[in-house]
């Protein structure tokens, strides 16, 4: 053989080389976009969802992540994304046609609602805003046309809870497709698919990663919308990489410890927080104090770590700074769900339905991360004191 084939051919095994058995706990990374065929099976394969036949269709470390999604939503199909964006824009193609009327609930995450008012409104999609907190007056916004109703809950940044129960049930009557954003709960809290909610996605990037260093998203679907999803996911290539996959499903090991470690702290910082005098509200669904504290029991056995707040006073933006700044554990940055407690403010200007108390306001919005409790509080009260 010539150098330059061995230069190709070397070292290039598909099974352990020197027939060494080699088995780790957790499935290894391939990367590939040939994927070697018979012939036989490169002129008759046909996947369903999962095919063999071009890296693009899915590497092991992705079907074994959405094997573990689907399982944890309880669903019937679960696809794997580049970023929660990407699952949820993805999934308003797959189900929109020019013509289509969609109700988006108004605390979703925001660039979710600038997809539609300024993506699929192009294609002739007329988008909606639902008030944060529609239960059964869903009927008021339903048009002859209207094609899905997405949902956040709670909403990600001013945690206002929908009623599902008669959101699914009107919807179904209607033949309405119901979607959810179920980032902040994760299946360990709610899982929509059991209520009748049609599609679940998730960021995955948030508390299924955890440690802040992947994009990732999710769709999960009932058994009735996974041939439209796996169609248009499949015809427009999208896919993620093994590395990504495997990180997501590493985070998924230890989500549950995670979570009840940032639910307990996040309500004790919460509880904690409601007693201090420079505050005005704690937004958190998982306290009395919310407005919608019983939906929040209705639908959801415990709370994540992620709440609002806003200050009694309005302080300008140089105050704001201040105050931010002289934060040492909680940095300020996008994104959520990660290790390290992190902080970001908004004034919602955008808004179509907005709470009269956030009005004017700037609403706070913290991610607890793994830090002591201890310490968080003492970062905060040294915050406090750079407004006094
Ligand atoms: C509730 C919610 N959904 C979706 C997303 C988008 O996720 P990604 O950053 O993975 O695109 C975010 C991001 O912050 C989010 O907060």
């Amino acid at each position: 053989m010539d150098v330059k084939t061995k230069l190709i051919r070397s070292g290039k095994y598909t099974t352990c080389p020197k027939g060494i058995e080699y088995k780790t706990l957790n499935p290894p990374i391939y990367k590939g976009s040939t994927i070697l065929l018979s012939y036989k099976d490169f002129k008759t394969s046909k996947p369903p969802f999962h095919g063999n036949y071009y890296g693009t269709l899915g590497n092991p470390a992705q079907l074994a992540l959405e094997d573990a999604i689907c399982e944890l939503e309880n669903g019937y199909m679960t696809r794997a994304c580049p970023s929660g964006l990407n699952a949820i824009t993805t999934t308003f193609m797959a189900l929109c046609s020019q013509g289509d009327h969609i109700l988006v609930c108004d605390n979703v995450y925001a660039p979710t609602m600038n997809f539609c008012n300024n993506v699929l409104s192009k294609y002739g999609v007329k988008v909606d805003a639902l008030p944060p907190d529609t239960g059964k007056n869903i009927t008021d916004y339903i048009k002859p046309n209207t094609r899905l109703i997405f949902l956040e809950s709670p909403g990600s940044n001013t945690f206002e809870i929908q009623d599902i129960e008669p959101i699914i049930k009107i919807a179904k009557e209607k033949n309405i497709v119901t979607i959810i954003d179920n980032t902040w709960a994760t299946p360990l809290f709610f899982r929509p698919l059991d209520y009748g909610i049609d599609i679940s996605i998730m960021s995955g990037t948030k508390y299924i990663g955890g440690h802040s260093d992947i994009l990732l998203g999710t769709i999960t679907t009932n058994e009735a919308y996974s041939n439209v999803i796996s169609k248009f996911y499949e015809t427009v290539e999208i896919f993620v990489n093994s590395e990504d996959c495997y990180l997501g499903l590493r985070g998924l090991r230890t989500l549950n410890v995670r979570l009840k470690y940032q639910e307990e702290a996040a309500l004790n910082i919460a509880r904690w927080l409601e007693a201090q005098d420079i505050i005005e509200t704690v937004i958190h669904p998982a306290l009395p104090s919310h407005p919608q504290h019983e939906l929040f029991n209705k639908y959801f056995t415990e709370s994540s770590g992620v709440f609002g707040f806003t200050f009694k006073e309005n302080y300008n933006e140089e105050q704001i700074e201040k105050f931010m700044n002289s934060l040492e554990f909680f940095p300020v940055g996008l994104s959520w769900g990660g290790v390290n407690s992190l902080i970001k403010s908004e004034v919602y200007t955008k808004r179509k339905y907005l709470s009269e108390k956030f009005k004017n306001k700037t609403v706070f919005r913290l991610s607890i991360g793994l830090e002591d409790v201890e310490d968080l509080k003492n970062d905060l009260l040294n915050g406090f004191k750079a407004l006094s």
